[in-house]
């Protein structure tokens, strides 16, 4: 099985050198990670193997490396100025601020019920074309909410009906979610004044104290990071201010998108083909959580791929739906090819009302996160003509109209391409897979996280560790109880509320012995205080001893993600002529992967340590390699050993590293 949660998979980064906070030093930054040695090399492989898929195996993508920094008139006319922003709203009782949708699917539905009633009060019968588009996304999209589509049917007049049935009726999560997303849209619609008025009425509850807050206006508030080139001694908003902002690109996108014409033309490239570009985006997220998977600094993996407009595709050749398919299927297919399974890898649709200003058509990949579930890591758009006419200046007024843009006359460069096939010129149309770097390797790393045995635990040496939860649990409470005496939390020795946590999770682990061995011997060690426990000081050794025998985490990671492939060890350290060869193995493959030598431990010890970080193979060389020069060849997943003659170890691991 996956990964149970995200903070086994941060602990393991942690500990073995993937992934650490940033600024550690100073108490860190509000979600920015540094990537250790094996995060590194494993980030460098996802992206490598990436790079592999779409611009080498390919005839028609070419690479690119844009600057991070570009001028502001790019953001201008892509539309991130005006369009790259959060809904915000702030509790002035709390000091607590929250994206207003995030806010609304933490209420209940008498609070959602309210705003409905609000807003049809306001906007009146119109209120009933809203929830008409509403019930149109719930059958396109998510046929699971029937019930919600027949109470939207329900009768001539949705609106109203919708307000006297929604209090007699019980909506699933999903079913409360769409509702909440529905409020937010129409809140923010309103005037400052309603908007203020809505949430108030409505009594929206603060989640963290749990109870009505008193809330600001929701406003929009862009996630773009600024900066200025040059020194700046003007307030924001002044002429000479604006002149020298830049922004720290919150997609790489718009990097391809300013040098279509530079890679058509040197390269030579016909219409269709793509330009991929791997780099560093930043987004000021109001939310950042779950590790790395939204952080403020993050890399992603974006192919432009250009094709011809629908008037000018011939008979035989893809239309842009079907370019757009095409990818979405060669996408897919690239996660599962690395290991991800298809029972935790959807397609999901978007809604028309969460495309991007520029989408005609966005299909996303999501896995299905430990915890906090579906998850989107990638997205393929249909970006239309929009970000290469946007650019460009001297475009028709119909085509301006047809994509709601402004003329642009600060650009330079028309942005359109003679086809020789069609003897036409135009402005290619875009299919725009794009990837999160940072995202994917925290999906490859949840999916390939294991904790198993390695062989049966004696069924004494389990009851003995059975019988003592108890105390420890016991134990335990009888603080929990001391701390919630003292009435001023500041002085409490211990949270009350982390010793009850730990308490369910050791009972629930223990039901589960001897499989969740490791889950509590790491819950024995971490939790906060638990090494102070008369009955922890007892039981963890065994716990520890018998994990260590019988259990190992191990990261399944396909080959070609794996921090270090090849692990080489001496069967003994003292012996000379084992360890030169040990040594001339490791430095054989070292030019060609990340390669290491070890003789710190044992060798059942050295296993375990590259199992935790997903090396593939173990090489071991022996007494038996000095007479008939074969090694010991041991296989992470299955843990099987097979004695390999070294000549054939090279092609034994190349074949098996390729994607
Ligand atoms: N050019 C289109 C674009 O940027 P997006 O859906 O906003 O589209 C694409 O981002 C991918 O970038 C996402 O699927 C996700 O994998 C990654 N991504 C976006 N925001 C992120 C964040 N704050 N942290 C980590 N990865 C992020």
């Amino acid at each position: 099985m996956p990964a149970r949660s995200i903070e086994q998979v941060r602990n393991l980064c942690k500990r073995r050198g993937f992934v650490f906070p940033g600024s550690a030093a100073y108490g860190g930054l509000g979600s920015f990670w540094d990537y250790g040695p094996l995060g590194t090399e494993m980030l460098n492989n996802v992206k490598r193997a990436w790079w592999r898929d779409v611009v080498y195996k390919r005839d028609d993508v070419e690479g690119l490396d844009a600057a991070i920094l570009m001028s502001r008139k790019v953001w201008q006319h892509s539309g991130h100025e005006a369009t790259f922003s959060d809904p915000l709203v702030d509790n002035k009782k709390t000091g607590k601020r929250y994206r207003l949708d995030h806010l609304l699917r933490a209420q209940n539905q008498a609070v959602l019920t309210s705003i409905i009633a609000q807003v049809r009060a306001i906007v009146g019968d119109y209120l009933d074309h809203l929830l008409g588009s509403l019930r149109y996304e719930i059958a396109r999209n998510d046929p699971s909410l029937g019930f919600e589509y027949e109470l939207l049917a329900h009768a001539s007049g949705p609106g109203a009906e919708l307000v006297t049935l929604l209090p007699t009726v019980s909506l699933s999560r999903a079913g409360m979610e769409l509702l909440a997303d529905f409020c937010a849209r129409e809140v923010l619609d309103l005037s400052d004044e309603y908007r203020i008025a809505v949430l108030a009425t409505a009594q929206v509850v603060d989640p963290a104290v749990d109870e009505p807050g008193a809330w600001t206006a929701p406003r929009h508030f862009n996630l773009m990071f600024e900066s200025h080139v040059g020194p700046v001694e003007s307030e924001p908003g002044t002429e000479e201010e604006l002149a020298s902002r830049v922004y720290l690109r919150p997609e790489t996108a718009q990097g391809i998108f300013m040098n279509f014409a530079h890679v058509q033309r040197s390269m030579a490239r016909k219409v269709p083909f793509g330009i991929a570009q791997i780099g560093k985006a930043f987004r000021n997220e109001i939310t950042p959580g779950n590790f790395i998977f939204r952080t403020r600094e993050f890399e992603q993996m974006e192919i432009e791929f250009f094709i011809k407009p629908p008037q000018f595709v011939r008979e035989g050749e893809k239309n842009d739906a079907q370019w757009h398919d095409e990818w979405i299927k060669q996408r897919y297919e690239w996660w599962t090819g690395l290991g991800i399974d298809s029972a935790r890898l959807r397609q999901r649709e978007q809604s028309a009302d969460e495309l991007a200003h520029y989408s005609k058509r966005t299909v996303d990949l999501e896995y299905l996160f430990p915890e906090f579930g579906w998850g989107e890591v990638e997205g393929i758009a249909n970006r239309t003509d929009y970000d290469l006419t946007a650019h460009s200046r001297d475009i028709p007024a119909e085509d301006l109209a047809r994509l709601k843009l402004e003329p642009n006359t600060d650009s330079v460069e028309k942005f359109d391409y003679f086809d020789p096939d069609v003897k036409a010129r135009y402005i290619p149309w875009v299919i725009e897979p794009s990837a999160g770097a940072t995202r994917a390797m925290l999906a490859f790393l949840c999916e390939a996280y294991h904790e198993e045995l390695t062989k049966d635990p004696p069924a004494a040496e389990v009851d003995a560790i059975k019988a003592e939860i108890p105390a420890v649990i016991k134990n335990a409470q009888k603080k929990q109880k001391d701390a919630e005496k003292e009435s001023d939390p500041a002085q409490r020795k211990h949270d009350p509320a982390a010793i009850e946590a730990f308490c369910a999770a050791l009972e629930e682990a223990a039901t589960r012995l001897p499989q969740s061995l490791l889950e509590i011997d790491a819950l024995l060690a971490e939790h906060p205080g638990a090494q102070n426990l008369e009955p922890v000081k007892k039981l963890q050794p065994k716990v520890n001893k018998l994990a260590e025998d019988c259990a190992r985490v191990v990261l399944k990671l396909h080959p070609a993600l794996a921090p270090i492939k090849l692990a080489v060890f001496p069967l003994k350290k003292n012996k000379p002529e084992l360890v030169d060869i040990a040594r001339r193995i490791a430095q054989t493959y070292q030019p060609h992967f990340r390669t290491v030598y070890d003789d710190s431990a044992g060798i059942g010890r050295l296993y375990r340590r590259q199992d935790e970080i997903g090396t593939p193979w173990c090489v071991t060389v022996d007494f038996q390699t000095l007479e008939d020069n074969t090694v010991t060849v041991r296989e992470r997943d299955s843990m099987q050993q097979q004695r390999i003659n070294l000549e054939q170890l090279r092609d034994h691991f190349f074949t098996r590293l390729h994607v």
